[in-house]
Order: C-alpha cells, then sequence, then structure tokens
C-alpha cells in the first residue's frame, strides 16, 4: 500500500511512518518542520515534502505521482498554549481542508489525529456522545476537524477516522520539550538526581497511553469498515503519584516527591477515555498498562 503521513516527523507520526516501513508498505511524508525533527526519520527510507500543509493543494503537489490508498493525518500546531487564534484555525484547519480535498479528488481513506482536548472540563469517563466543550483555540480547531470529518464522511467513498488521542508518551517526543508528556519529564528530572515535582498532592490523574497502541489504533483504522471519531486512551486513570512509584521502580531509584501550588485557575484533575466506542468501530484493545509501556519506555531511555 501507498501511504502519506503528514506530520510524520513529529513524535506520533515518526512512530507511524516507521511502522509502515517494517510492514514494507511506501511512505512518503510531508512535514514543515515546524516542531518535529529529522532525528526520528533516521531510519526513513521514503520520500519527504518539506510544506506547510496549509499553504498546498495537494492534488498539484503530488501530480505526477501514484495516488495514495489512505492519508494519515498527524500534522498540526501541538504547542497547545499558543493563542493566535487565526494562525492555530488556520494552520490546523486549512490543512486538513486541503486533506480532504486530496480524498475527495483521489478517492482514499484518511485517519486524521484528534484530541482529548475536544473535551475540555467534560466529566471522566469522557465519551464520543459528550457534548465538546474545548476551552482553548487548540481543543476548538480539533473540534472544527471532527465537524468537517463528519460532514464528509457523508459524501465520501472511503471511511473518515478520526482518533482522539489521550495523553500519548513513548519513544519519539524528546523534541517537545515542555510539551512533552509528563512522564518524560519526570523521567528526565530523576534522571538528573533531582526530585521529581508535581502539583499537590500528586492525585491528579489522567489517562496516559503508550504511543505504540496509539500507533496501532492507527493501523487498525486503516482496514475498518466504518467512518467515526473515537478516543485512543487506556481507559484507565493513572495518579502522578503512581507514575512517580513506577519509575521508581523503573530506574531502581526511592525519589522522594517535590508538592508545590497548582498556578492555574483552572485544571483537569481528572480524565479517562471511555474506549467501548474504539473496541467497536476498530477492534482497539489497549495492550500495554501505563506501568508496562513505562518500564517499555525506561527500557529504550535508558539503552
Ligand atoms: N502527543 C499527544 O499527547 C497528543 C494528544 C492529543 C492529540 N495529539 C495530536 O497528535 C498529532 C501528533 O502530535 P505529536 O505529539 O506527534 O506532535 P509533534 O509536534 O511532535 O508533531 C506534529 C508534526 O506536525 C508538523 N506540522 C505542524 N504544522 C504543520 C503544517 N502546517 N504543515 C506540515 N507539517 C506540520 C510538525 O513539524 C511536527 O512534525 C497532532 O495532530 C496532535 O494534535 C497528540
Amino acid at each position: 500500500m501507498r501511504y502519506l503521513v503528514t506530520g510524520g516527523a513529529g513524535f506520533v507520526g515518526s512512530n507511524i511512518v516507521l511502522r509502515l516501513e517494517k510492514d514494507r508498505h511506501d511512505v512518503v511524508v510531508l512535514d514543515d518542520m515546524s516542531s518535529g525533527t529529522f532525528k526520528n526519520l533516521e531510519n526513513f527510507r521514503g520520500e519527504f515534502f518539506c510544506v506547510d500543509l496549509a499553504n498546498v493543494d495537494l492534488v498539484d503537489l503530488f501530480k505526477n505521482r501514484p495516488p495514495f490508498d489512505a492519508i494519515i493525518h498527524e500534522a498540526s500546531i501541538t504547542d497547545t498554549t499558543v493563542t493566535d487564534q487565526n494562525l492555530m484555525i488556520r494552520k490546523n484547519v486549512d490543512g486538513f481542508r486541503h486533506i480532504l480535498d486530496y480524498a475527495a479528488f483521489h478517492p482514499c481513506r484518511v485517519v486524521y489525529a484528534s484530541s482529548a482536548a475536544v473535551y475540555g472540563n467534560n466529566p471522566s469517563p469522557q465519551s464520543e456522545d459528550q457534548a465538546p466543550h474545548p476551552l482553548n483555540v487548540y481543543g476548538f480547531s480539533k473540534m472544527i476537524l471532527d465537524n468537517m470529518a463528519k460532514k464528509a464522511a457523508r459524501e465520501h467513498s472511503r471511511p473518515i477516522i478520526g482518533l482522539r488521542y489521550f495523553n500519548v508518551f513513548g519513544p519519539g517526543e524528546g523534541h517537545k520539550g515542555k510539551f512533552s508528556s509528563m512522564i518524560y519529564q519526570l523521567y528526565l528530572q530523576m534522571r538528573e538526581g533531582k526530585n521529581p515535582r508535581v502539583f499537590k498532592w500528586g492525585e491528579q490523574g489522567r489517562d496516559h497511553v503508550y504511543v505504540k497502541d496509539v500507533v496501532e489504533a492507527n493501523i487498525l483504522a486503516l482496514s475498518a469498515e466504518n467512518s467515526g471519531t473515537v478516543n485512543v486512551g487506556t481507559g484507565v486513570e493513572t495518579s502522578f503519584n503512581d507514575i512517580i512509584e513506577t519509575l521508581n521502580k523503573a530506574l531502581h531509584l526511592q525519589m522522594t516527591t517535590d508538592y508545590f501550588d497548582n498556578p492555574y485557575d483552572f485544571y483537569q484533575n481528572h480524565t479517562r477515555a471511555s474506549i467501548e466506542a474504539t473496541r467497536l468501530l476498530l477492534g482497539y484493545v489497549p495492550r500495554f498498562s501505563v506501568s508496562e509501556g513505562i518500564m517499555d519506555y525506561v527500557q529504550y531511555l535508558e539503552h
């Protein structure tokens, strides 16, 4: 099969690219390198287009090349603190529009990254039948993608599948700095011999999902029969205290935790994905619990 992966130099995208190549598919990467890094693709064997998806006509860009069987769309502004609404919406929404335009011209499957950010402060477990309540323009842009996908799926002959990732962690996120997972940031602090630091009293919980399960969800979406937008998480909430305990175990350390006041007026204390709809649409069942994911990740990081 021939696939286009947008955002393929980023964290999730590069993991998908490398898995598709391992499975012997022909993969093309499109990435403007606004946040990705070539280091994630050191073993990549395919073609690379360094362009801004928001400013390109994909039909024109790929006019002399064989069409794609599917597009896996990961490209996005992923800095959730960007407040420039014009920039965020233009980049994320126009970029997706260009994907749908290509798919309308050369009928192909579309799998795209949405986000748990569309749920905002909704009660946990967050499920797809809840009305979205994005709290920032990043979450808003993802909500618009979901709206566009729903509408396009009615007219499109191939499935369009949106995946609302929860908190993803794993190999390939090092370039994300303060936007990398809390698991990675806590690992770095502890590796440097510093006590891990979290908001008082570390009991806030998140649905942390290992990137290998996120890749698996994308692979399953490549053969799902129907369109839909579904959550990708573990279905389990894990507290920061529990994560630190697992990291201590994985690193053979006994660090104590420094707690400090949460400066934010608003902070989501609990997220947990309902993954029943994902199981029904994709047959998705996470293979890694958070502690198994952390153990696997630490082994990779310590190599
Ligand atoms: N990592 C998470 O926890 C998480 C959670 C929810 C949703 N997501 C979504 O998953 C996708 C992948 O995120 P990630 O964590 O790998 O982030 P990332 O920043 O590592 O990857 C995004 C990639 O997209 C590229 N890009 C950005 N704008 C582009 C544009 N206009 N044209 C072309 N390329 C562009 C960047 O250079 C980068 O390589 C994103 O859509 C993100 O919103 C991620």
